[in-house]
């Protein structure tokens, strides 16, 4: 037996007990678990990987067009990340980020400083993941507020459908109804304007352009609410939720700039997917020409080899943090400025991580991965464009650099949204049948969505979209919207 056998064996064997793991005790994240009680219902237990492909326990191959969870920037198999992590680990494992630093937090919070897109010479907050990247900006903007004099600034702006994570803060900032049942109340002051999504803009998806009303409804919000109450907005440079949704006019990010300047008001890009090469720049703040105050990011910042994010702060915010109360300052005030930034969490920045975004950012810089994102999204753009061009059944192709979304809809003239659940779930089981692993996002109308690692090969490409044109013209022939002389079936 050679050893690549040996190790396929013990896989399977390993496989085989955690099956029985998963029905007995992991409890996997919003998953019905009753579901799994029935042994004929297999989850599909992932055993090695390379490049943007995956392996499954009896040998199966899947192309990986969700990079992990949006997150596998770089690809698998990336030797140079993970002797960078063994290196550290043997060196030093953890350090206590409560007053003390290691090297690798060090030389990536100086990396990460330039990188930004925040004006230069940035602070870095590292926490262990996304959704705590999102709860430090927001008690980091509610903090500033306090900290300037405003103790009633407490509200937030974010938008709906949208999707910041799943703690308790992150979630209040959530637009969508499902995820927020069963934990309310939620944090008070939480507010939520519109998407701007023109495909299915309430306001101007008949127009010939963005009126940007969407827009609008924040300045309109903020006049509600009170200027003088309202901390900070948050939006994503593309929305994930919904199906990778850009802005409707490259301007709405700039005014959102303009009222956050004209009002004090704390802009937050939330960059947990768009960072790190995704959108055809290193940031999605960058592709969009904007400066936002506070960049969240986590993800791919070590293309997921190991748990971290970053909270990006834009020096002269934080520097505010270090200076001293006016005077006069009331009691409040005067505390909030002592203490320096009230929070800190044992997993942020650990060194092993940091060891690990240190190596991706090297991979990223050298194989400039944001220049291969953008030229590969744009060939995947429109070998999709000429596959779909009059197809029935896709409504909208749209999204920026490897982060895009095709809406599927029931009637293309008409818009009419396609919601069927069990022929959604049939698209998902036919793509992966075939061997890819795909989201169809279902949270706002379905869209399925393509987020791959940034070394997909064109061939990948290729292959995904003949693999498109087969699995939603079968969708289409079981809906009836198409006839067996669609060209691309
Ligand atoms: C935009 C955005 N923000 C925050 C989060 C939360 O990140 P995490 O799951 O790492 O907590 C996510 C997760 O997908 C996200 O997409």
């Amino acid at each position: 037996m050679t050893i690549v056998q040996a190790s396929d064996e013990r896989n399977r064997s390993r496989s085989e007990a955690a099956e029985t793991s998963i029905r007995e005790n992991v409890w996997l994240h919003y998953t019905q678990m009753a579901a799994y009680q029935n042994p004929e219902n297999r989850p599909l237990m992932m055993v090695k990987a390379e490049g943007s492909t995956l392996w499954d326990a009896d040998g199966n191959a899947y192309l990986d067009l969700l990079a992990g969870i949006y997150s596998v920037n770089a690809g698998y198999g990336r030797r140079r990340i993970v002797e960078a992590m063994t290196e550290q680990a043997m060196a030093l494992p953890f350090v206590n980020p409560f007053g003390y630093t290691s090297l690798p937090a060090a030389e990536l919070a100086a990396r990460l400083a330039q990188l930004a897109p925040l004006g230069g010479d940035a602070r870095v907050f590292f926490t262990s993941g996304g959704s705590e990247s999102v709860e430090t900006a927001l008690k980091l903007s509610k903090q500033c507020q306090m900290m300037r004099g405003y103790p009633n600034r407490y509200k937030t702006i974010s938008r709906r459908v949208a999707w910041h994570g799943t703690t308790i803060g992150a979630l209040s900032v959530n637009g969508l109804t499902g995820a927020r049942s069963y934990f309310g109340p939620l944090i008070p002051g939480a507010r939520h304007v519109p998407m701007s999504h023109r495909y299915r803009c309430p306001y101007c998806q008949n127009a010939g352009g963005c009126t940007l009303a969407c827009y609008d409804e924040i300045e309109r919000m903020v006049e509600f609410e009170g200027p003088d109450q309202v901390a900070c907005i948050i939006t994503e440079p593309v929305q994930n939720s919904g199906g990778c949704i850009p802005p409707g006019s490259p301007e709405y990010f700039q005014k959102i700039r303009t009222l956050c300047d004209q009002t004090g008001i704390l802009m937050i890009m939330d960059e947990v997917i768009c960072g790190f090469g995704r959108l055809g720049r290193m940031f999605g703040s960058e592709y969009f020409g904007v400066t936002p105050d506070i960049i969240t990011t986590a993800k791919g910042i070590t293309s997921s080899y190991a748990p971290l994010g970053a909270v990006l702060v834009r020096k002269g915010i934080a520097d505010e943090f270090a200076e001293a109360a006016p005077e006069g300052a009331t009691a409040p005030v005067r505390e909030a400025r002592d203490t320096g930034f009230a929070h800190g969490l044992t997993f942020g920045g650990h060194p092993v991580s940091c060891a690990a975004a240190n190596a991706n950012l090297d991979i990223m810089l050298e194989e400039d991965l944001p220049g291969r994102a953008a030229e590969m999204g744009g060939y995947l753009r429109r070998e999709l464009e000429a596959a779909f061009g009059s197809h029935p059944n896709v409504g909208d192709i749209r999204g920026a650099g490897l982060f895009i979304g095709i809406e599927l809809v029931a009637d293309r003239e008409t818009r009419e949204s396609f919601r069927n659940a069990q022929l959604l779930a049939e698209l998902s089981d036919d793509m992966r049948a075939r061997g890819f692993i795909v989201r169809s996002d279902s949270r706002n109308d379905p869209t399925t969505q393509l987020c791959p690692p940034l070394i997909i090969t064109r061939e990948e490409c290729d292959q995904t979209v003949r693999m498109l044109v087969e699995t939603i013209t079968t969708l289409g022939r079981k809906l009836g919207t198409i006839g067996t002389s669609f060209a691309g079936a």
